[in-house]
């Protein structure tokens, strides 16, 4: 494979050494061999390290920035949910629809009945499609099986679609994400059967780092969470948590005081809430595609969270329910308007912050050595690229030796 090397970069944005500040430099290059950053910045320094042919990528003036994270999806589940928004829009709450049998136990039935082979295939084209948005590295939970034998296939097939795929996969699982119908009427079995059979099939098979629970009002409880996490972390599986959606049930600071990397959602957080996360290095994980996709007016709050010293990040929360889109640039714009984000804050939030959240941080800060994973947008700065919205603005994405437009 060429090495590549990206030119006329009309503006550069990346983090300082201690991630601490965010860099916007002019007329910078950008030189990438072996699939690792050699260097960066201004233009003739860049071209006179340069040696062989490398394939030259013209940037023609515009933007270039880390690729994003998105450290919060639900990236395979089968069966669409389109009716069930339309019943939303006609006046049915998300909540009662859910108790009505539809919700997350409508994906649970047509995951089910999809062939591991079919998830890999609906998930691969997902991936391409948010690559083709500019995001590189996806945190994706199972969650949709519901059974230990469905549950593994949802993992399976996680790791199959991502093989070989440019964007790499964090895995996590979620057998917490609702009780399914068979255990309707004995939650205390399921919660018995996750921390019993389903966590260690999981780990035997090594195919999730994170355990995930969803605990909130209609799913699981803080003393469910408790149990769960107490048994993942024994087995060995670090803990991201769904929290505050609908209702703040307390959770946060059980989940903090478990060692929780990262808390989601949080629209109905406080800053007590807040204080816990800062105070246990964990990352509070915004949502805001959901609260909007869901037509709600009450965000989280990210100054409070922000005011409080804690480290946040803004994730997609793909799923067929509450959020049905991965495009992290449309959820950017929503930050902008209903988050009072800047641009920087944006970009911030969705690229180092949930590197941290998944243990990658060191990864987006550039310096020699690091891997690419690099976006080349159609628009000249930063601020452009959160301003005309519903367009994509990824004019093409560099990941390793390959470049993917
Ligand atoms: O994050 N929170 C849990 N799950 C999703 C909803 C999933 C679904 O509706 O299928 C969420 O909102
Ligand atoms: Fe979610």
């Amino acid at each position: 494979m060429p090495d590549t090397l990206i030119t006329n970069i009309g503006e550069l944005v990346y983090f300082s050494p201690s991630g601490e500040k965010l860099i916007r430099e002019k007329n910078c290059a950008l030189y990438v061999v072996d699939g690792l950053i050699r260097s960066f910045g201004s233009q003739d320094e860049v071209l006179s390290n340069v040696s062989g042919n490398p394939k030259e990528i013209d940037a023609r003036g515009c933007l270039v920035t880390p690729s994003f994270v998105d450290c919060h999806t639900h990236l395979v589940f089968a069966g669409k949910r389109a009716y069930e928004f339309r019943r939303r829009i006609e006046g049915e709450s998300y909540l009662e629809i859910a108790e009505r049998g539809g919700g997350i136990l409508s994906t649970v039935r047509s995951t089910r009945e999809a062939s591991e082979e079919q998830l890999v295939e609906i998930a691969r084209r997902r991936l391409d499609g948010m690559l083709r948005c500019g995001t590189s590295v996806v945190e994706a939970k199972s969650g949709y099986g519901l059974t230990t034998e469905d549950e593994l296939k949802m993992l399976s097939a996680t790791e199959k679609a991502g093989r070989d795929h440019p964007i790499e996969i964090i895995p996590t699982f979620l057998g917490a994400h609702a009780i399914p119908q068979e255990y309707k009427e004995d939650r205390e079995g399921y919660v018995d059967l996750i921390c019993d059979e389903m966590l260690p099939a999981v780990k035997e098979q090594g195919i999730a780092k994170y355990c995930d629970v969803f605990c909130d009002k209609g799913a699981f409880t803080v003393n469910e969470m408790e149990r769960i996490f107490t048994r993942a972390k024994e087995l060995g599986f670090e803990l991201r948590a769904h929290l505050n959606e609908f209702e703040n049930l307390d959770g946060v600071r059980v989940a903090c005081e478990l060692g929780a990397v990262s808390v989601d959602h949080l629209t109905k957080s406080d800053r007590d809430d807040a204080e816990a996360i800062k105070d246990a290095d964990c990352v509070a994980v915004l949502l805001p595609g959901t609260t909007f996709f869901l037509g709600e007016s009450e965000y989280a709050d990210y100054r409070m969270f922000k005011g409080e010293g804690s480290r946040v990040a803004v994730a997609s929360d793909f799923n067929p329910g509450s959020s049905m889109c991965y495009c992290l640039q449309s959820v950017a714009i929503i930050c902008a308007v209903y988050l009072g984000m800047t641009p920087e804050e944006i970009l911030r939030a969705m690229t180092i912050e949930p590197a941290y959240s998944l243990g990658m941080a060191d990864e987006f800060l550039w310096r020699e050595g690091v891997p690419a994973r690099v976006n080349i947008y159609d628009v000249e700065t930063l601020e452009e690229l959160i301003y005309p919205w519903g367009v994509n603005h990824v004019r093409g994405v560099v990941v390793g030796d390959g470049y993917f437009s």
